[in-house]
């Protein structure tokens, strides 16, 4: 009776916390593996393809960064805080014979460096994706897409959601493409054979959703129709007296401090105009995205 009691008291407490504390290395998330229903979809919202690299961001029994190498050949590195899970995967990549493909390493999720990813997969919590945030932000290429399972990311809202229903249950999946940060004061021209037209763009950002004007001459235009994934961003000027100033409708790629692309300029004949166009941003004007609430 006293072992029972002992049992109760001691043994049970003991390896739940187990679950959740492994020595001195708290466990962020505890293991709940994805149903490989969920996996698929995760693979295919991210647009999975040849040439991609997933990390999976506690990565449990390795299963998404596996099933990523054996459907799409694709090489993948999974993070695990738990060397148990990390055992596991790497006997799981060897008898999916994926081994010369994949990685596992046992590592606190807030210190690893997944910069080369080009897809991260997550199912943590929504307050852990939170904490997260700042660093997929900061480590992540423009464009790279980001597949959460049931987590979302508060007011960094997904690109694509869908649901994936297992055994009468729901499991949403979430998907975002890191934005390319374009805020800041730009300096930029479009030209027209030998002739230039100077333009200015004063830019914010929250996440994926930018806004600002664009300056032409004295006139200060609001943007409608931006839109920006990854690196590809489009906008319109378009200007209250069209007879004076006619519509501008830009698209283009952000690189860093560089933004160009091609101005479709609408004539009031009806004509429509296109001309490459350039801007320049000043460095100091950028705000971090990271800072975003
Ligand atoms: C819900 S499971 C997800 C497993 C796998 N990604 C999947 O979808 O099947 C969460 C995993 O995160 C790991 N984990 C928890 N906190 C972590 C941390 N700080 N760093 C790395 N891994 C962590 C756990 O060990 C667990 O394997």
């Amino acid at each position: 009776m006293k072992r029972l009691v002992f049992s109760f008291l001691v043994l049970i407490p003991a390896a739940l916390f187990g679950q959740l504390y492994l020595q001195d290395k708290p466990l962020d998330v505890p293991y709940v593996p994805s149903k490989p229903e969920v996996v698929a979809t995760m693979l295919r919202m991210a647009k999975v393809a040849k040439g991609d690299v997933l990390y999976d961001l506690g990565c449990g029994d390795g299963r998404i960064v596996i099933t990523a190498a054996e459907l799409y050949g694709i090489r993948g590195v999974g993070i695990d805080i738990d060397p148990d899970r990390i055992q596991e995967s790497k006997e799981n990549a060897a008898k999916a014979n994926v081994g010369h493909l994949v990685k596992f390493m046992e590592q606190d999720l807030f210190q690893a460096d997944f910069h080369e990813a080009t897809v991260v997969s997550i199912y943590l919590l929504t307050s852990v994706n939170l904490r997260l945030r700042p660093n997929l932000l900061a480590q992540l290429r423009p464009g790279t897409r980001i597949v959460s399972h049931n987590y979302a990311m508060d007011t960094w809202k997904p690109d694509d959601s869908a649901i994936v229903m297992v055994n009468d249950t729901t499991h949403n999946v979430y998907l975002w493409i890191v934005p390319a940060n374009v805020t800041g004061a730009w300096e930029g021209s479009w030209t027209d054979g030998a002739a230039k037209t100077a333009f200015g763009l004063d830019l914010d950002q929250h996440f994926q959703w930018p806004s600002g004007n664009l300056k032409l001459g004295r006139e200060e235009i609001p943007l409608t129709e931006i839109r920006l994934v990854g690196d590809q961003v489009q906008f319109t000027a378009e200007p209250e007296d069209p007879s004076r100033t006619p519509r501008m409708s830009f698209t283009g790629k952000a690189a860093g401090n560089d933004m160009q692309g091609t101005v479709e300029i609408g004539n009031p004949d009806g004509r429509k105009t296109q001309k490459p166009w350039k801007a320049k941003r000043a460095p100091l004007s950028m705000k971090p995205l990271a800072a975003e609430k």
